[in-house]
């Protein structure tokens, strides 16, 4: 780890506090000239770091830039050593990790992050609104295994790591939405685009792409989803809620057959107990859901009495005048 790295580790987790050039110069064996110069280059970087006399320096709460070592900085000890990729603008975050996996620069697991996306990718073909510092666009790179099912439920358990996460940084108690869209209140704030990525001649996945769209303090959102999406509109960093996901998804990741992550996604669920509609070969129905099984598959009754799962697809939810806020029944 570099000097500026020690440097931006420490006042990333006194954020908001000072600390004499003195104290940071004696807990990281170096010079106080050294760290005088790190602070320079971090401000350099962007980062709003302020100094007073007497008082030392001190990481501005609202610094907000993306940077690996940021990340890395509030990463567990164990997970530091995740090749992290920060980025300006890019097409798509998981288009990056695409080349990065196939020029060699990830070999196992790693982390894209970007201020932008020019081609931000949603599911099922449309866009994910990705304007420059306004939301966290990542790409956890992970290496498996694992069967294309057991792949599958890595997006499932990515809603959970978004949803926890956001609780644990914000006084916010976000909710998913099946499959894996995560909600606060009646607004989408948050996107996942699982890709795999696979060996043809064994047929077995190398590695999965998890993308993640959050939006923090988008505005402006298109015409389209001014009525569906949102922003968490809190003040959080988003290093911080870069590394506080990734280090949940990645324990989650470890043990793919540890189905624990279902019951948080259970007691999360927007749609559980509701009246929802889907569409399966051309027909649309309405059912009411009534579970999540072991694999995350949403179980729903239909009016004859007949009970389906849904394993992909999308639905849509009637939420209740309280849950959408507004007096009115609303659908998502
Ligand atoms: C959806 O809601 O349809 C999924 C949106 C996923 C957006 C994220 S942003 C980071 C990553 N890069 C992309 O191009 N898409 C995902």
């Amino acid at each position: 780890m570099s000097l500026k790295s020690k440097v931006l580790e420490i006042l990333e987790r006194q954020r908001g506090r000072y600390l004499s050039g003195e104290e940071l110069a004696h807990s990281l064996g170096m010079s106080r000239n050294a760290v005088w110069k790190a602070v320079e280059a971090l401000r350099r970087d962007g980062h709003d770091i302020d100094s007073a006399p007497r008082r030392g320096y001190c990481l501005r709460a609202a610094s907000d830039v993306l940077t690996a070592e940021g990340i890395a900085a509030r990463l567990p000890e164990e997970m530091r050593s995740l090749k992290i990729f920060a980025r300006g603008s890019v097409d798509s975050t998981n288009n990056e990790a695409k080349r990065l996996l196939a020029s060699g620069e990830i070999d196992g697991a790693g982390l894209v992050v970007a201020d932008e996306q020019t081609a931000g990718r949603g599911r099922q073909g449309r866009s994910f609104f990705s304007p420059a510092n306004t939301g966290l666009y990542m790409s956890l790179v992970v290496r498996t295994d694992a069967s294309f099912a057991d792949a599958v439920s890595l997006t499932t358990m990515a809603s959970v790591a978004v949803a926890c996460a956001v609780e644990s940084l914000t006084p916010l108690r976000p909710q998913i939405k099946w499959v894996n869209d995560v909600y606060v209140g009646d607004r989408k704030v948050c996107g996942i685009l699982t890709e795999a990525v696979g060996d043809f001649e064994s047929n077995t996945v190398t590695n999965v792409i998890i993308g993640i769209g959050v939006n923090i303090s988008t505005e402006n959102f298109p015409e389209e989803l001014k009525t569906r999406a949102a922003s968490l509109d809190v003040e959080l960093t988003r290093s911080a809620l870069a590394a506080e996901i990734t280090a949940r998804l990645i324990r989650f990741s470890q043990d793919l057959t540890d189905r624990g992550y279902i019951e948080e996604y259970r007691r999360r669920s927007l749609v559980i107990g509701r009246e929802i509609t889907y569409t399966v070969s051309g027909e649309t129905r309405s059912a009411r859901a009534v579970g999540i099984d072991e694999s995350g598959g949403l179980e729903v009754l239909l009016p004859n009495g007949e009970h389906e799962t849904l394993r992909s697809g999308e639905i849509t939810v009637r939420l209740a005048p309280q849950t959408a806020g507004d007096g009115h029944d609303r659908e998502v």
